[in-house]
């Protein structure tokens, strides 16, 4: 890797198809930093076992996750392409951070006031989720994080830990900084809510074109404006605002018409990308190869930081 250039790492959980949230959120700008960045994209599969207790379907999401970053750009010659669970100094380094966190300060985290609002049942892994988070980026010398708004949080909470472990322990960690675009910080849904998964509100990232039809059709609109928002607000990620501008000055109150717009420039937009994956995944031996082989790599820098992490706390005799 290049010397002098700037560490980055960012992370998806490998839970389900991928929308166009993730990918103006988050992917099109790991796509980008690659030049200039030493990057590593991992796919946060011990993240995604707090909800995915089903060998067979996490293993076909690790496998499809790494499939969908080589189809939308990451290239395996300028990135470090890897999986969370084949460096196991990540969950190693969140026992640590497990170690000098108390509970009162992860329960301020939003992800678990969320799922206690709605009394769901909350694993210990979940509420955890923030320290692994937290060693993923720390074990890296990360400067930049690469998300979207609702991970703002998880990087504050892991620049917290990395002060208090130095603070503990002396200097070992570089605070890293979050970089999130505000223009899509916060991609909506279908209904106008915030794009999730859990939200059931996605358009696939590689959706067919029959079912990017029907996802447009439904989209929710407010009939009160000439000025269909929902539908402006997912079309402003396609076109530039001076295009829909006069788009959609002249299509004022003709919902149908700029629905049908939009999916025209929806599908020309994932074509191409939809057509990249079908061919990558012909071919999942030489995927895995990749993971395995950014598994390696990954593993070299993270061991390296934990023999220092070792040795701070005590715990290294020989
Ligand atoms: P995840 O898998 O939920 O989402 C992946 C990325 O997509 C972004 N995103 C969005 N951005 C804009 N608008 C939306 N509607 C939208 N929905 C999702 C997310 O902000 C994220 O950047 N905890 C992480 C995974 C993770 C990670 C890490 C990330 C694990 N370790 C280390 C960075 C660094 C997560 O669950 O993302």
């Amino acid at each position: 890797m290049a010397q002098g250039k700037k560490i980055l790492l960012s992370g998806i959980q490998p839970s389900g198809r991928p929308h166009i949230g993730n990918y103006f959120g988050a992917m099109k700008q790991f796509v980008e930093m690659q030049r200039d960045h030493d990057c590593f994209f991992m796919i946060a599969d011990y993240h995604a076992l707090n909800t995915i207790q089903d060998a067979g379907a996490l293993q076909k999401g690790i496998i499809d996750l790494a499939i969908d970053y080589l189809a939308v750009g990451l290239d395996p010659k300028k990135s470090v392409i890897f999986k969370q669970s084949d460096v196991s100094e990540h969950t190693e380094l969140a026992w640590i951070f497990d170690a000098i966190t108390t509970m009162p300060f992860l329960a301020r985290a939003h992800a678990f006031k969320d799922a206690e609002a709605k009394n769901k049942e909350i694993s210990v892994g979940l509420f955890n989720y923030p320290m692994l988070m937290a060693a993923d980026i720390l074990l890296y010398d990360t400067d930049i994080v690469p998300v979207g708004a609702d991970q703002k949080q998880h990087v504050e909470i892991t620049r917290d830990t990395a002060e208090k472990f130095n603070r503990i322990f002396g200097k070992t960690f570089n605070l890293p900084e979050a970089k999130i675009l505000p223009t899509v910080a916060v991609v909506p849904g279908i209904d106008g809510r915030k794009m999730s998964k859990s939200y059931g509100n996605t358009v696939p990232l590689f959706a067919e074109d029959e079912e990017i039809e029907k996802l447009v059709m439904s989209i929710v609109t407010d009939s009160s404006g000439g000025i269909p928002k929902n539908v402006y607000e997912i079309h402003k990620l396609f076109r530039s605002e001076d295009d829909l501008a006069s788009l959609y000055q002249s299509k004022e109150g003709k919902y149908k018409e700029l629905k049908e717009k939009l999916t025209h420039d929806i599908k020309a937009f994932i074509r191409p990308l939809r057509e990249r994956r079908k061919a990558i995944a012909n071919d999942t031996d030489a995927v895995r190869n990749i993971l395995k082989d950014g598994g390696t790599r990954a593993k070299e820098k993270a061991s390296a930081k934990m023999e220092e992490v070792r040795e701070k706390v005590g715990v290294k005799l020989y």
